[in-house]
């Protein structure tokens, strides 16, 4: 097991109060999988990680009864071993790679600073794993890119220097957090190629956040699906996405356009999108918080929240709607 996360629930102390943004998350990961993690803006995803990389603000109040990479317990790590950690274990990439770039170096300066912080090699050497590392990301003429400042980058090639510098360390787990939602459909679709590959040329685990069920379901082989803070349903991604049972998991996948298409018709007329919003995470409601969105929803929902039973958190799940995405 690489990363064993158990009852994660994070409370942030904000001037109107408290308001728990995740709550009583559990999942783990093994070596070399990928897990895809899916859900509306709000449900949780970002600071879910931001808590195993140790990056949460000082206002978060984090809770779990174990969060764990390798066995090595994370919430006792103090300040210099997350720092060892971060880079080194584990590794993230953001959505928006220019803001995560330093504008003022090349990107070969910023490239050999990440592999002398966190390899033991020399300068020289360091030059060489660049160029070496450029390469492996598919970044044309890596010598004469490497002397290139961000912003003289397209952003694929951004988010592809974001990658090389991702995996310099050989992290054992990579976050990628929306890691194509800031670049066009044919890019996008070329760096997900190349995370891929990379991932399963290193045997590296490999956490894919979107908002996007369709590009969970090529890429990934379990996924997750939160809802407020919530983890709604989980499991091996084929079964995720040719039978969800819970009305969440249809909805968004209704509202994918590959899986409007193959939709039997009747699914449609019942699941057309997800009417509402996610709610407000100061005034939860009551019971299961997808309840005031849902077709299914009965009193129970409203009144009694559901625990994660096999593959799903619904007190009604559906049967199993057959869908190809
Ligand atoms: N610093 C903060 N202070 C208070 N609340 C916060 C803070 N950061 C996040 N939150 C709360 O946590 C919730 C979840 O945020 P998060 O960034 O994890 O969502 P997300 O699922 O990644 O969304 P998106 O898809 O838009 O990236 C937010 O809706 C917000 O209510
Ligand atoms: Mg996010």
């Amino acid at each position: 097991m690489l990363l064993d996360v158990q009852n994660l629930t994070i409370t942030f102390n904000t001037k109107n109060g408290l308001l728990t943004a995740v709550r009583d998350l559990s999942f783990q990961m093994e070596t070399g999988e990928t897990l895809g993690v899916v859900g509306e803006s709000g449900c949780g995803k970002s600071i879910t990680n931001l808590a195993i990389m140790g990056l949460l603000p000082s206002q978060a109040i984090v809770s779990a009864t174990r969060l764990s990479l390798e066995g090595k317990d994370l919430l006792s790590l103090s300040e210099r071993e997350w720092q060892r950690l971060r880079g080194k274990d584990i590794a993230m990439i953001f959505q928006d790679p220019m803001s995560a770039l330093n504008p003022c170096y090349s990107v070969g300066d910023q490239l050999v600073e990440t592999l002398l912080v966190h390899r033991d090699m020399s300068k020289k050497d360091a030059r060489l794993e660049s160029l070496n590392l450029m390469e492996q990301v598919g970044i044309p003429a890596p010598g004469e890119r490497l002397k290139a400042y961000p912003h003289e980058l397209s952003g694929g090639m951004a988010q592809r220097v974001m990658i090389a510098m991702a995996i310099s360390s050989n992290p054992k787990l990579l976050i990628a957090d929306e890691p194509t939602t800031a670049l066009d459909v044919t890019i996008q679709d070329q760096i997900l190629r190349l995370l891929k590959d990379i991932q399963e040329k290193r045997q590296m685990s490999l956490m894919l956040v979107t908002h996007d069920l369709g590009v969970v379901a090529q890429n990934t082989d379990r996924i997750q699906v939160m809802y407020a803070g919530e983890l709604v349903e989980a499991g091996l991604t084929r079964d995720v996405i040719h039978h969800s049972t819970h009305p969440y998991t249809a909805g968004l996948l209704a509202g994918h356009p590959d899986a409007r298409q193959s939709a039997d018709k009747t699914h449609k007329a019942r699941l057309p999108s997800i009417q509402g919003m996610v709610p407000n995470l100061r005034q939860r409601p009551q019971g299961c918080q997808f309840h005031p969105r849902c077709a299914y929803a009965q009193d129970k929902c409203r009144l009694e929240a559901p625990k994660l039973t096999g593959q799903v958190s619904c007190h009604y799940p559906l049967p199993g709607s057959s869908k190809i995405c």
